[in-house]
């Protein structure tokens, strides 16, 4: 797929870092762990320059915004597609499928904020993802709770350790202009912390599929591995080629 610019200035993209609050331990604890902050700038940084990006952290940055927008999207209609079928047999988990689907739309909405804003082309496959999600979401219902919640585990587990893998690149990225005598400015800042925020609210999605039991499900390896596979097919079609050295 040909990479896309970044059509702002590329110093708009840039922030310090700020550490993020800490959770409890959950089965998602280390995944979650796994990308905590590694440097805090001082106030006395206030003063220094901003470094431009370069054309490979543009791509990288476009590339980003871009997959998980189309992420996104397919987490509404995997969950708009499974409520209905779930929720008649299993009333209870109106709450916890509307409470996840919330969630979905508004991690939507802020990929399409943040697109527009940066002028970052979404993908031109919307058609072909949103017939692959809502077949993904509408199969596993009908094999019923277990599996509605097995693909949960599956989706997540690869969507923490995608939006895992964006922090740290970006935290690298911050570490070396901090190492560099650079400034790190508001917006990558702002990137990073929606990130985690999101990366959390994913990996509570994680959690909650297991305490309903989806690993219950038959067959689970094979369900869940199916879905994994597919879904990190997905991501590498977007980020394979602008990924950062
Ligand atoms: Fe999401
Ligand atoms: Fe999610």
């Amino acid at each position: 797929m040909a990479s896309i610019r970044l059509a702002r200035p590329a110093s708009s993209f840039c922030s310090r870092l700020i550490p993020s609050a800490s959770r409890p331990l959950s089965t998602s604890a280390v995944l979650r762990a796994s990308t905590s902050p590694t440097t805090e700038s001082s106030s006395s940084d206030s003063a220094k320059k901003l470094k431009p990006l370069t054309q490979e952290q543009r791509d990288y940055l476009s590339s980003a915004l871009r997959v998980n927008q189309a992420g996104e999207l397919a987490a509404t209609l995997i969950y708009s597609a499974q409520s209905p079928l779930i929720v008649r047999k299993h009333p209870h988990l109106r709450p916890l499928m509307a409470h996840m689907y919330d969630q979905e739309a508004a991690h939507f909405s802020t990929f399409n904020n943040l697109i527009h804003k940066h002028r970052v082309r979404p993908t031109a496959l919307y058609p072909l993802w949103s017939v692959l999600a809502s077949g993904l979401g509408w199969s596993t219902a009908i094999m019923g709770r277990e599996a509605a919640m097995a693909c949960t585990e599956a989706v997540e587990t690869e969507i923490g350790n995608h939006y895992n893998e964006q922090i740290r690149s970006i935290l690298e990225m911050i570490a070396e202009w901090e190492a560099q005598g650079y400034d790190v400015s508001g917006e990558i800042k702002q990137l990073v912390d929606t990130l985690r925020r999101i990366r959390d609210e994913e990996l509570e999605h994680l959690d909650h599929a297991v305490e309903n039991d989806a690993r219950k499900a038959e067959p689970h390896w094979l369900l869940t591995n199916v879905i994994r596979a597919g879904c990190r097919g997905a991501i590498w079609e977007y980020v394979g080629e602008t990924k950062l050295k």
